[in-house]
């Protein structure tokens, strides 16, 4: 491996709680009369739970119909909805791909962070058996800017205390591609394709991560 350190989202990178987090939104958008499908999502992968919301409402011309309180509560709505969702997952919902390279890594003495924005991201690697796989797990609630700010990255980065450059960052979101460039990195891209951005390593799955060379 090139790279001195990797730096892995994890919401549709190393499992599929993209799709769950989509479900949830859909289930209160509906819920509210609201217009929201999986072209509208794209928008809200590797953003925050209340900036995600803030979308929705753009996207229907409602940005001003509720209060802060109003606002946080449809939030929390979204996530109880979300946390029923990922009570189900078992180690079987590592995605492909996932565990050759984290075993890639550990062979050749490359430390591995998690970027992850979400607050639930430490109950989700605890359910998928993968909460000592990782040199560093940023914190989500101590991360001031979301994707497609860099400042996760360059948290992680600054963590395993290895140069911007030398980092590889794996995403699924038109956000955190933008992230991973402004933080001078190199890019891997799941299935972003679709979002017109050109990561530096386009994948169609993390499958291909197994045995890729980064
Ligand atoms: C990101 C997801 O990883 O986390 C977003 O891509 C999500 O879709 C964000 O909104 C925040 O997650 P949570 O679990 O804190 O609501
Ligand atoms: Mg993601």
């Amino acid at each position: 491996m090139k790279a001195k350190a990797l730096i892995l989202d994890l919401d549709g990178v190393i499992t599929d709680t993209a799709k769950y987090h989509y479900l949830a939104w859909k289930a209160l958008a509906d819920s509210l009369g609201f217009h929201f499908n999986e072209t509208d999502n794209e928008r809200l992968k590797g953003v925050s739970r209340m900036q995600s919301f803030e979308i929705i409402l753009e996207i229907n011309g409602a940005s001003s119909h509720f209060s802060e309180e109003e606002k946080q509560a449809f939030c929390e709505r979204k996530n109880e909805l979300y946390k029923s969702f990922i009570s189900t997952m078992t180690p079987a919902d590592i995605l492909p791909g996932i565990p050759e390279l984290l075993s890639r890594a550990k062979a050749e003495g490359v430390p591995v962070a998690v970027a992850s924005v979400s607050k639930n991201a430490p109950a989700v690697l605890s359910a998928l058996g993968l909460s000592d796989s990782f040199d560093y797990i940023a914190d989500a609630r101590k991360i001031t800017k979301s994707k497609p700010d860099p400042e996760i990255f360059l948290v992680c980065a600054d963590a395993l205390g290895v140069p911007y450059a030398d980092c590889v960052g794996i995403e699924d979101a038109a956000a955190g591609i933008e992230a991973i460039h402004a933080a001078g990195m190199k890019s891997v891209g799941i299935h972003v394709a679709e979002t017109g951005l050109s990561p530096d390593i386009p994948l169609s799955s993390t499958e291909e991560l197994a045995n890729l060379e980064l």
